[in-house]
């Protein structure tokens, strides 16, 4: 791409005898000719112009193009339009054209006119800060700033924090506004090449995220995106922020794009169209369940009362959980059970619950699946995956025994813990346990299930004086360990409002 690059004192133009120094290096290594590629900066356009006019008094062929992309201010002011990151598209494109042996007069003319058709905008989450010095501005927590330079100069405009969608909507809108001096003129059927840079101190993450946004709001608009890339082409130190560059292609422009380097920053993604690729979608919604060959309104009321009661318990629970979990884990385990309660809340409002028992276990693991998320998500899955199975052919009191054995088999085949390792499975264990009687002939159930509840809560209450063997919990020290387990807590508040929705009290 480039053959040298002059670095200066940080966000301060080289002085020209830097300049001159590489330009003579380069002429004495053979160039035919050598291109300066500036950014528009007062110092950077002196020094580099004052180079210029000493190398070709030296008898160098030296040609100059000055880069303007920046879109961020919409009239005309004495500054006039600054060189950022679209500077490196036109990097790309002279270095192909040199490889391609073409003259210095004609690589000036592909860039310029390249250059004149792209457009830049910044936007930052905070400032950056020189070595040594403060941030070269204040930005508050919940605020970000639109159209700043790349050496931390203060942008055109702020505004509350929002969504990754809303901001690139912002930008786009502000770079493509047809009042603006320093538009990009893009529009429906144009073809582009997409730039989404990182300033310096966003994360991958957040960085693709705003990736998304912009690919789908240029093709929302119409407008066929060639090429896209990300990272870190043109940063400000340490500021977190990402800039947006558009630039119109043709076919020559991409080929002169696709053309190989050995630069080792610029990426090495195959060099596709994005707009008309194959995206992915979220999951297919899972088949409905075939319709319940005997439907039984009754059983259907009794799991809505249940239920009901589950999802209750769990959403007053949901502050104590995180509570709990903050101690061992990450503190969400309040939020993952709010989260399942939710949903379950939703599948029943929506009501299509089927009446045979192994069904609505079947059913609701797939709710779980779907929308609980995190290890819990997946364990309680397993548990009602397994727990149907005995249900299917007989519902009587030692099949829901049965399955509730089936249930902790599945959470232990896959989970890898065991009673005493302090999670959820030590209330199970205990609620399976007290459940046994179940199998025995004319049982009480309302009896056996209001024991299993109290076995459950004080298994549940006993978590506080175990070790971790299993789950997040175990990667850290007993000592910090002196209150129960939040899963243990859940799965006995949920086995309680079951108890209650049958009408224990
Ligand atoms: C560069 O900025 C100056 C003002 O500093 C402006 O007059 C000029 O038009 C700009 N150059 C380009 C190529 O836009």
């Amino acid at each position: 791409m480039l053959t040298g690059a002059i670095a200066g004192p940080v966000f301060t133009s080289p002085p020209v005898g830097s300049i001159v120094a590489a330009i003579q290096a380069v002429a004495r290594a053979g160039a035919a000719g050598v291109l300066l590629i500036v950014k528009n900066y007062t110092g950077d356009r002196l020094n580099f112009g004052l180079a210029l006019e000493r190398a070709r008094r030296e008898g160098v062929d030296v040609e100059m193009v000055v880069i303007a992309d920046d879109c961020a201010f919409t009239s005309p002011r004495k500054a006039g339009r600054r060189g950022i990151c679209g500077t490196v598209l036109i990097h790309k494109i002279a270095g192909a054209l040199a490889e391609e042996g073409k003259s210095l007069p004609e690589i000036l003319r592909t860039v310029t006119l390249a250059a004149s058709r792209m457009g830049t905008l910044g936007v930052s989450l905070s400032p950056c800060s020189v070595p040594g010095s403060g941030p070269t501005f204040q930005l508050a927590a919940d605020e970000l700033e639109l159209g700043l330079g790349i050496h931390g100069e203060a942008g055109v405009r702020r505004d509350k924090m929002m969504s990754s969608d809303e901001v690139v909507k912002i930008m786009i809108d502000h770079m493509t506004d047809p009042a603006s001096q320093s538009r990009v003129d893009v529009n429906s059927g144009d073809s582009v090449i997409l730039v989404v840079n990182n300033l310096g101190g966003l994360s991958c993450l957040e960085l693709q995220i705003v990736a998304d946004s912009a690919v789908r709001l240029l093709e929302e608009r119409g407008v066929m995106i060639e090429r896209a890339v990300l990272g870190s082409f043109m940063t400000a130190l340490e500021m977190s922020g990402v800039s947006l560059t558009i630039m119109k292609s043709s076919q020559e422009i991409l080929k002169l794009y696709d053309h190989e380097t050995a630069a080792p920053a610029w990426p090495r993604v195959p060099c596709i169209r994005v707009t008309g690729q194959t995206r992915c979608h979220p999951c297919p919604p899972e088949s409905p369940l075939p319709e319940d060959p005997e439907p039984d309104a009754e059983r259907v009321q009794v799991y809505v009362r249940v239920l009901g009661h589950v999802c209750r318990a769990l959403l007053s629970l949901e502050e104590e959980l995180n509570d709990l979990d903050r101690a061992a884990g990450d503190g969400d385990c309040g939020s993952t059970h709010a989260r399942a309660a939710h949903a379950i809340e939703d599948w029943l409002s929506g009501g299509h619950l089927p009446s045979h028992p192994s069904r609505l276990l079947t059913a609701l693991s797939q709710v779980l699946l779907e929308k609980m998320g995190g290890t819990s998500g997946a364990l309680y899955s397993l548990f009602l995956t397994a727990a149907a199975r005995p249900l299917q052919d007989d519902s009587s009191p030692p099949a829901w025994a049965a399955a509730m054995d089936a249930g902790i088999g599945a959470m232990k085949r896959y989970g890898g813990a065991e009673p005493g390792d302090r999670t959820m499975l030590d209330s199970l264990c205990a609620a399976g346990h007290a459940l046994q009687p179940l199998r025995g002939p004319n049982c009480d159930v309302m009896r056996i299930l209001s024991s299993a509840v109290q076995s459950a809560a004080a298994a549940a209450e006993d978590t506080r004086h175990m070790t971790a063997g299993a789950g997040r919990a175990s990667y850290i020290g007993s000592s910090s360990l002196s209150r129960p387990d939040p899963g243990a807590v859940a799965a006995a508040a949920i086995l309680k409002a079951v108890w209650e929705g049958l009408g224990g009290k």
